[in-house]
């Protein structure tokens, strides 16, 4: 079995995966973590170099790799389902989860570093809400949606297996 975390830039989907792998003893994989791996550039460059298409080719080439995982848990980027069948190839990995954070948790998290090239625009918080409109229907069709809402890490991670 596979679970596939899902949801907005800055919800946990790294912290939360890795915590859920070792409650599990599962492998845990990281959509962005294994596209740096590959291409040996943070996101931030790959983003800078060849454009946000070019990344979600990079995104979407990795998902059709993955359908032979057994045991892991992935945490995908915040914009993976923007591309259509992405969502297809999710489901057919994995269960899918949204961790579903709030607006106002989102601003505070991303905040703290400049990593995201998605926000790297005059007004930040205005592409955050902008995005987040746009997608949050893309990831509330997943099969499960934990709301993370001021949860502590293990609070949330045990939501989770409760929902398995
Ligand atoms: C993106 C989210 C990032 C990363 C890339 C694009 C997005 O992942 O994939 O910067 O479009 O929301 P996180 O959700 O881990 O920040």
């Amino acid at each position: 079995m596979n679970i596939v975390l899902i949801g907005f830039m800055g919800c946990g989907k790294t912290t939360i995966g890795r915590k859920l792998a070792v409650r599990l003893g599962y492998h845990f994989l990281d959509t962005d973590h294994q596209i740096q791996r590959e291409q040996n550039a943070k996101v931030k460059d790959l983003f800078q170099i060849y454009g946000e298409e070019q990344f979600r080719h990079l995104e979407t080439d990795l998902l059709r790799r993955l359908c032979k995982l057994e045991n892991t848990i992935l945490a995908t980027g915040g914009g993976i389902l923007t591309t259509p069948g992405n969502l297809d190839l999710l489901r057919s990995i994995g269960i899918t989860i949204y961790l579903k954070t709030d607006l106002e948790d989102i601003c505070e998290r991303v905040s703290r570093n400049d990593r995201r090239p998605m926000l790297q625009t005059e007004n930040p918080l205005e592409t955050i809400q902008q995005l987040f409109g746009e997608r949050e229907s893309m990831y509330s069709q997943a099969e499960y949606i934990i709301e993370t809402q001021s949860l502590k890490m293990w609070h949330i991670v045990n939501k989770i297996i409760q929902n398995l």
